[in-house]
This record gives C-alpha cells, structure tokens and sequence, in this order.
C-alpha cells in the first residue's frame, strides 16, 4: 500500500483546492491511498514563540504525518501569482528545527497539483513552490501537471467534481505520482 499525505493550502470552507483534494483521494490507483491532513490550526511562524515554546503541536503532527507517510500531495491555491502565506507558513514551521528536515522532507517525493477560478490552472503558484521544494530535499514529481483552471465550473456546489477531462487528467496525474513514488 503507497501511503500519500495531501494537505490543501486553503482554510475557505468552499475552497477547490480542498474539493480537488477530495477528489484525488477518490481517485487514487489500487493499492494506493492519500490521507488528508490540515494546516488548520498552525499559528503564524514566530522564532520567539519557537525559542521559548519549541515546536507547537498542529505543526509536530504534520510533520510526523509526512515522516511517516510514503509521499506528499501538495494542492495549492494561487496567490498574486505566488503561493498562498498560509501554506507557506505552515511549510516554513515544519521545516523547524532545521535539524528535523532531512527526517521530514528528505527524498520525500512530492507531487503539486492546484486550482483556481482563473485561466492559468496555479501555474504562477506551482512555479514559485519549486525552489521551496528543492531546498527541502524532496524528490519532485515532474512526469506529469495538473493545473486546474476556470474551477467554478470545473466543480459543483458541493465541490463535486463534475469536469470529465479534468478528472481523467487528475486519474493520469496520480497513476505517474503513484509509479514514480514506487520507483
Ligand atoms: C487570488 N486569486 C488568484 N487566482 C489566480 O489564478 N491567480 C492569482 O494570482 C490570484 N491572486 C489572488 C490573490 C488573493 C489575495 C486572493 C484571495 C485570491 C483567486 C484564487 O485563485 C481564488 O480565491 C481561489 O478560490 C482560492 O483557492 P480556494 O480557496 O478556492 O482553494
């Protein structure tokens, strides 16, 4: 069984990344699985609260997740062309202590997919997660993309779904994820 994390970079209840993300859970290969985890709940990064407090829990729990699981499925929403703070922040906080990274991040491999309203599919935003996801030491899935674009139709009201293309090329984007993380 390939054990994959995803985690959303949205709080918004109605958020498409979080439907893209439940969406991928319900279309992952056999012998495969991708638990959700959320980044609800990790404060923003302070180094005072770091130094007197250590590490807080939501983000100690992250981090054991991804440790723990076989791979990482980033679903991330597009910010001004960049990616949103709040998953950056929580990325940022589980990269604490950095002595922690290697066990974390180390030749993770990492698949990044996303969603949004507008026309360009979080291309901008998947782009500016490179450099993050390199300095971290994952191994980034790069066989395939998954830019998710005009979402309010892609998607239902209760974020179902409903694009037949689009849910063929999240099918084809998680069997790659899934061979390539089996290696
Ligand atoms: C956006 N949005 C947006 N969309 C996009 O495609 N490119 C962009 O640069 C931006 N910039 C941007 C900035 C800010 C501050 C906000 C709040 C929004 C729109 C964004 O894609 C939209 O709000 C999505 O619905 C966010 O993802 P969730 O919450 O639906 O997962």
């Amino acid at each position: 069984m390939t054990r994959i994390i995803g985690i959303s970079g949205s709080l918004r209840r109605g958020s498409y990344n979080a439907s893209l993300l439940r969406a991928a859970v319900e279309s992952v290969p056999t012998d495969s699985k991708i638990e959700t985890a959320s980044i609800r709940g990790v404060p923003l990064y302070d180094g005072d609260v770091e130094a007197a407090d250590g590490i807080p829990a939501a983000v100690t729990q992250l981090k054991d997740l991804v440790a723990a699981a076989d791979a990482l499925l980033l679903v991330t929403p597009e910010y001004n062309h960049s990616m949103p703070g709040v998953l950056k922040n929580a990325i940022d906080w589980m990269t604490r202590p950095g002595a922690d990274v290697a066990r974390v991040f180390g030749n993770k491999p990492v698949g990044l997919i996303g969603a949004t309203p507008g026309g360009l599919g979080t291309a901008f935003s998947q782009t500016a997660w490179l450099p993050v996801l390199h300095t971290l030491g994952t191994r980034m899935y790069t066989g395939r993309s998954l830019y998710v674009s005009n979402a309010a139709k892609v998607f239902d009201g209760e974020g179902k779904l409903v694009d037949a293309a689009v849910q063929q090329r999240l099918k084809g984007y998680l069997e790659g994820f899934v061979s390539f993380i089996r290696g």
